[in-house]
């Protein structure tokens, strides 16, 4: 499988001659060495971006807001006009995404974290802009060039628009699907790629993604049957974030699952996602990302409240609870990078095992105007 040292073409998969102008005249995709930021400057090409400053969660979180409900008219817009087979704007699309990124600049976890938050019955159209988002953090985390981390972005919110030929009441049956109704839903790929060819003029790199987010690595997935390298780089990326979404997201079918108990059930299925990918998808959320719920070695249970760069089991958690006392106490956030020999994360919680609802607000505070 792909070891990052060895990236010299993120597009594997995509034929050469199939790719957007700009990716296949990039000397990046020829396995050249990705030019330093002068020297993109000097050969014309796009300069990296201006330097975002960091922001502290709290003020991010409060822009994140605006922002997930900017997303969700620009989706809402985007569908119903596809739906109508008016074509998709992708200048709207562009702009969004390019919001998301900087907004993933000023801190990594606000937009990320609030938008898994998602309601169930605006799934669908929610799910694209965490994937877009979800897409950018693993981008950057593999330092692939701007360019590509906006066609990430990109592709991510465009992979499900074959869903827009799926019925609602199809999409969003409750209960067990029968084969053939699953047979539908698996058209959505090709279903989407259609429309991307027919409707507006995207990157080769977004249309793939859109094609191959449900191959597998051990090729069991589809449309293709792809595996391994035959799967692009960006496929292979889209599949991590989208399963992550899904399986952490409320859907009319299921339950949200706790985010670090999803990446540990996620890390298992080894014939599904490649690893070096993963990793890095884990390195850009967390070992136990914002909203999960912890249990510390000093018996009090918490929720993850923000990363702490470079530290993956250390992030900060709001403390709320005492298996000890075997009651609430007054919620206290833990640094526990600052607390090393006395604190540490012992295990995963699950909110039913105790009765908790609605930790999340913990976290974010009142989201009910989202
Ligand atoms: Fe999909
Ligand atoms: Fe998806």
């Amino acid at each position: 499988m792909l070891k990052l040292k060895e990236l010299s073409d993120p597009c594997q998969g995509i034929p050469k001659g199939e790719r957007c102008d700009s990716c296949s005249e990039s000397p990046y995709w020829q396995g050249q060495q990705r030019p330093t930021p002068e020297s993109s400057t000097a050969a014309g090409e796009a300069p990296e971006p201006c330097h975002i400053a960091p922001v502290t969660l709290e003020e991010e979180l409060a822009t994140a807001k605006k922002l997930y409900v900017q997303s969700r008219s620009a989706m809402l817009e985007m569908f119903s006009h596809a739906r109508m087979g008016r074509a998709i704007t992708v200048d709207k699309a562009d702009t969004l995404v390019d919001d998301i990124r900087q907004s993933i600049a000023r801190h990594p976890n606000a937009f990320i974290s609030l938008v898994r938050l998602k309601n169930a019955n605006e799934y669908t159209y929610m799910h694209c802009v965490a994937v877009c988002a979800l897409m950018i953090a693993v981008a950057q985390q593999l330092e692939l060039s701007p360019e590509l981390v906006h066609q990430a972005g990109l592709a991510g919110l465009l992979h499900d628009v074959g869903k827009l030929a799926v019925s609602a009441t199809l999409l969003n049956k409750p209960g067990k699907l029968t084969a053939d109704e699953f047979a539908i839903i698996r058209q959505h790929p090709e279903l989407g790629a259609q429309l991307l060819r027919t409707s507006v003029p995207v990157c080769e790199l977004v249309l793939d993604v859109c094609l191959h987010h449900h191959e597998k690595v051990d090729g069991s997935g589809y449309p293709d049957q792809l595996a391994g390298e035959q799967i692009s780089l960006f496929a292979r990326i889209a599949a991590v974030c989208d399963v992550y979404d899904a399986v952490t997201s409320d859907r009319p079918y299921n339950e949200a699952w706790d985010p670090a108990i999803a990446l540990q059930k996620m890390s298992e299925w080894k014939h599904h996602f490649d690893t070096v990918v993963f990793q890095a998808f884990v390195k850009s959320v967390g070992i136990y990302p914002v909203g999960s719920l912890v249990r510390l070695g000093s018996g009090l249970i918490g929720v993850v409240t923000e990363q702490v760069p470079g530290l993956l089991l250390a992030p900060k958690v709001k403390v709320f609870f005492s298996t000890h006392l075997n009651a609430y106490i007054t919620p206290t956030i833990i640094n526990i990078s600052e607390h090393p020999q006395t604190e540490k994360i012992v295990e995963r919680v699950l909110a039913k095992q105790y009765g908790f609802i609605n930790t999340q607000a913990l976290w974010h505070g009142d989201c009910a105007k989202l």
